[in-house]
């Protein structure tokens, strides 16, 4: 597989399946040789962003670093896939002026279908008040107005998101003989 350095950025609310996503993409360009880096929120939050929280601010000092990160693998020919809430728009696209090569992908999902799904109960908790500033129940989701992606988790199967991200990545050439 050829393919250039660029940023695959997966925005949407916790449990949206932007992580189950990535995966997905992370093990199709791992199967074709492609170089490439997972910036998982919940990953980086262990580490680069150890002790942040979820105000404003921390949110966007995570974002900053995993956009740093990001650019810095694409400018060097790597593909960085990135999965995090990102909620805020003007952050996000921030990033997005940094790095150039940088595709947007909204994973999108009514919060009520995230309530019921519910795979880690932080909704339930959000809900009784014992997770403060929780995304999508007290705390803003911006989605983003132009994504270059819009994939619907609830409404499709994780193969048709996938494919549809695939399909733009070939659209544009930045990856080939896939
Ligand atoms: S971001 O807002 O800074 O982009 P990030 O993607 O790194 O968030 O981390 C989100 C993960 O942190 C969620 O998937 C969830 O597991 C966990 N989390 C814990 N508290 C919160 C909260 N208040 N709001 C959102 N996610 C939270």
């Amino acid at each position: 597989m050829q393919h250039k350095g660029f940023t695959l950025w997966l925005t949407g609310m916790s449990g949206a399946g932007k992580s189950t996503i990535s995966d997905q993409i992370m093990a199709r360009f791992r199967e074709g040789g492609a170089k490439v880096e997972l910036l998982d929120g919940d990953i980086v939050r262990t580490n680069l962003s150890q002790g942040l929280g979820f105000s404003r601010e921390d949110r966007d000092i995570n974002i900053r670093r995993i956009g740093f990160v990001a650019e810095m693998l694409s400018r060097n020919g790597v593909i960085a896939v990135v999965a995090a809430i990102s909620p805020y728009r003007a952050t996000r696209d921030e990033v997005k002026a940094k790095i150039g090569n940088f595709l947007e992908v909204f994973v999108d999902c009514p919060v009520e279908v995230l309530s019921q799904r519910d795979v880690k109960g932080l909704y339930k908790k959000a809900l009784a008040g014992e997770v403060g500033n929780f995304t999508g129940i007290s705390d803003p989701y911006e989605p983003p107005t132009n994504p270059d992606v819009t994939v619907r988790s609830d409404r499709e199967t994780l193969d048709e998101s996938v494919g549809k991200v695939w399909a733009e990545l070939l659209r544009r050439g930045w990856v080939e003989g896939a």
